[in-house]
């Protein structure tokens, strides 16, 4: 029988829920299609994806929005990548997304990321290919916030092992939590159906980790504070991450979590087909990408 692949190619981005804590922008619109400043929040974790080298995406929605992801993203051929869609029957919990992605993972390594997660930091992407590159067991990242008790609480030890993980305690052990992106070893979906509901009703991506936790198989990885990672649950969260994102692309003029742009620097497409891309938007940001394009297609003409 062949190895488990240790390289990960594929990655999930789960971007269904009921987003019932922005109603009522989210009554008539998929929470992850509301703008974070200039583009689309499932534009961010998509770039996250794409940035750690990965080009095969299952997006997983509900059944009402699924179409709405299709439209946008079509097969993934714009962007040099191969997306495939799938539906989320019920909003029962992230560890579905393993069971429902069970024939996209077959028996490789598998990313998963939630598409109300924006990461932006210098080193984040080289730090996330190097996890894909790599990757035994199950390796997640933990990060300080000031409110824990809303997200999954990792506890380490002083040698930086994890000891204990819970979702959303009443009193945490620890202000470390784990952010919404997570690598996976092909037996995610093994652990994934071997799980019972939580006292919520939910599938837990922490009693995922649990069981990696259990098979002494689970790497953590701290997110110093140069790597931002911002929360987009509520109206205020969902300004302050358009705030954060217009103060830098106006302060640097660049764009962050710009799949178009990603895919030509990762060389998915030639500077041409982002002027393509380009040509199809009047606004500012077609104007960036025409002018990336230009810059790419300057650098590729040997001197
Ligand atoms: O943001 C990181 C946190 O995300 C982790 O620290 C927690 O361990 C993890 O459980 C999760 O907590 P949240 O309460 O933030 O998850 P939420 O229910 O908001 O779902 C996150 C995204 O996944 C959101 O975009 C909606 C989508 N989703 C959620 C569920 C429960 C689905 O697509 N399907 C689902 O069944």
């Amino acid at each position: 029988m062949t190895q488990p692949s240790t390289v990960c190619t594929k990655g999930i981005i789960l971007a269904g829920g009921s987003g019932s804590r922005l109603a009522p922008m989210t009554l008539g619109c998929n929470k992850q299609l509301l703008p974070v400043y200039d583009k689309p929040l499932i534009y961010y974790p998509l770039s996250t994806l794409m940035l750690a080298g990965i080009q095969d995406v299952l997006l997983i929605s509900s059944p009402d929005e699924i179409h709405r992801f299709e439209s946008l993203f079509g097969n993934g051929s714009d962007l040099g990548i191969r997306m495939q869609y799938q539906v989320q029957p019920q909003p029962d919990g992230l560890a579905q997304a393993f069971v429902l992605g069970e024939s996209f993972i077959g028996n490789d390594p598998v990313a998963l990321i939630l598409g109300d997660n924006v990461f932006y930091g210098d080193g984040f992407s080289k730090s996330l290919q190097a996890i894909a590159q790599n990757l035994t067991g199950a390796t997640v990242f933990a990060h300080e916030v000031s409110d824990p008790s809303r997200y999954g609480v990792i506890e380490l030890d002083a040698g930086g092992m994890p000891i204990s993980i819970v979702e959303k305690p009443v009193h945490p052990k620890s202000n470390l939590v784990i952010p919404g992106i997570y690598f996976f070893d092909h037996r995610v979906v093994e652990f994934a159906k071997a799980l019972r509901p939580s006292a919520r009703g939910e599938y837990e991506i922490t009693d995922v980790i649990q069981q990696y936790l259990n098979d002494r198989s689970l790497s953590v990885s701290r997110m110093g504070r140069g790597t931002v990672w911002l929360d987009t649950g509520t109206p205020m969260a969902l300004l302050q991450a358009s705030n954060f994102i217009a103060a830098i692309e106006q302060r640097q003029g660049v764009r962050i979590c710009c799949p178009e742009e990603i895919a030509a620097r990762m060389g998915y497409i030639t500077p041409k087909d982002l002027r393509r891309l380009a040509e199809s938007m009047e606004s500012d940001y077609g104007a960036y990408l025409r002018s990336v394009a230009r810059q790419l297609g300057h650098s590729t003409i040997p001197s």
